[in-house]
């Protein structure tokens, strides 16, 4: 008995630092070592070998096998004051709970105005519930009115940034290089960069789509690369600028073409091994009706959701439609 202990706490170890090295399973490690560690005590055989089917199981689960966890990332934009934020993350937070008792396959994030953020990493330290900035500046400090640095970002708890977001491009003139370098800030000053790329409506109408996509993505990847990034620093979010806030939604066979050449893309720049591991999101008009669809094809690893993730309860049923998510 004491030797199959031993085989099951090591065997647990060793899954842990495997995973911890690829560096985005710790949670997910985690889970599995307390998983683990439930066996144990249930001493006998046959659990051990149903936990060999299960474990089994959960790495062929859509996209950890490729080494990828979901996102769902919230984009609350420029909408709430401080008390409406804590209540709006307060209810995600419990439903989180509820549901980390069952389980949960998908890393939650949530995008508050800056103002909302000292507050509310406070209020979310040690939980399930990670934030993100809506945007931080490529420097790291000086005179630069108005602007929020990364560094700035993580002193408030901030694990995630979200940067390029076509809002940005449109009222912001943010161009392509200059969300290169915001990637390179993110990556300098510890935050993990949610890149957002995206065609308009007139650029899908005239066929340019790729050739949009293709150019944003190279500008991030030439900063990226030169960083030495690792691909769990690293998230891309697809959002069609016609597909955001609209209510229109791109069909999936839109969605999969370009996720699958951002991947392809990935794989031309980083080696496919590499390609495989990087997140990719679809953003634009998720609502719980129309999730599960678009989480289920191959190359979509998450969701970028705006004005559903205003309201909590569309926001976790869109975490549930996940697919094996609870
Ligand atoms: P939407 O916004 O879900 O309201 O379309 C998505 C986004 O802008 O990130």
């Amino acid at each position: 008995m004491f030797s199959l202990f031993i085989h099951a706490w090591t065997n647990s170890l060793i899954l842990f630092f495997i995973c911890d090295l690829q560096g985005n399973f710790t949670d997910f490690a985690l889970f599995r070592l307390l998983k683990a560690g439930f066996l144990i005590r249930m001493h006998s055989l046959p659990y051990m070998y149903l936990a060999g089917v299960v474990n089994s199981f959960d790495l062929n689960r859509k996209g950890i096998s490729m080494g990828r966890r979901a996102l769902i990332v919230g984009n609350w934009k420029m909408n709430g004051l401080i008390e409406i934020t804590r209540g709006l993350a307060g209810d995600i937070l419990a439903g989180l709970t509820n549901r980390e008792k069952k389980r949960m396959m998908c890393e939650v994030v949530i995008c508050p105005p800056f103002t909302g953020l000292y507050n509310l990493s406070e209020f979310l330290a040690g939980s399930a519930l990670k934030l993100g900035g809506q945007n931080m500046s490529e420097y790291t400090a000086g005179a630069h009115t108005g602007e929020i640095s990364g560094i700035m970002l993580r002193n408030v708890g901030c694990w995630y940034v979200l940067l390029g977001h076509s809002e940005r491009r449109a009222d912001n003139f943010e161009d392509n290089d200059q969300v290169g370098r915001k990637t390179a800030a993110a990556l300098r000053d510890g935050l993990v960069p949610i890149v957002c790329l995206g065609e308009t409506l007139e650029e899908r109408e005239q066929s340019r789509t790729l050739e949009v996509i293709e150019a944003q993505l190279s500008a991030v990847l030439s900063e990226f690369s030169a960083s030495k990034g690792k691909s769990h620093q690293l998230v891309l979010a697809y959002e069609p600028v016609w597909a955001i806030g609209t209510g229109k939604n791109a069909t999936p066979e839109q969605v999969q073409e370009v996720h699958a050449f951002i991947r392809k893309l990935l794989a031309d720049a980083l080696g496919a091994e590499f390609a495989d591991k990087i997140r990719i999101l679809y953003g634009g008009s998720v609502k719980p009706d129309n999730a599960e669809k678009l989480f289920r094809l191959d190359d979509v690893d998450g969701g970028l959701i705006g004005g559903a993730s205003l309201n909590a309860s569309d926001f976790l049923a869109i975490i549930d439609a996940y697919p094996n998510n609870l």
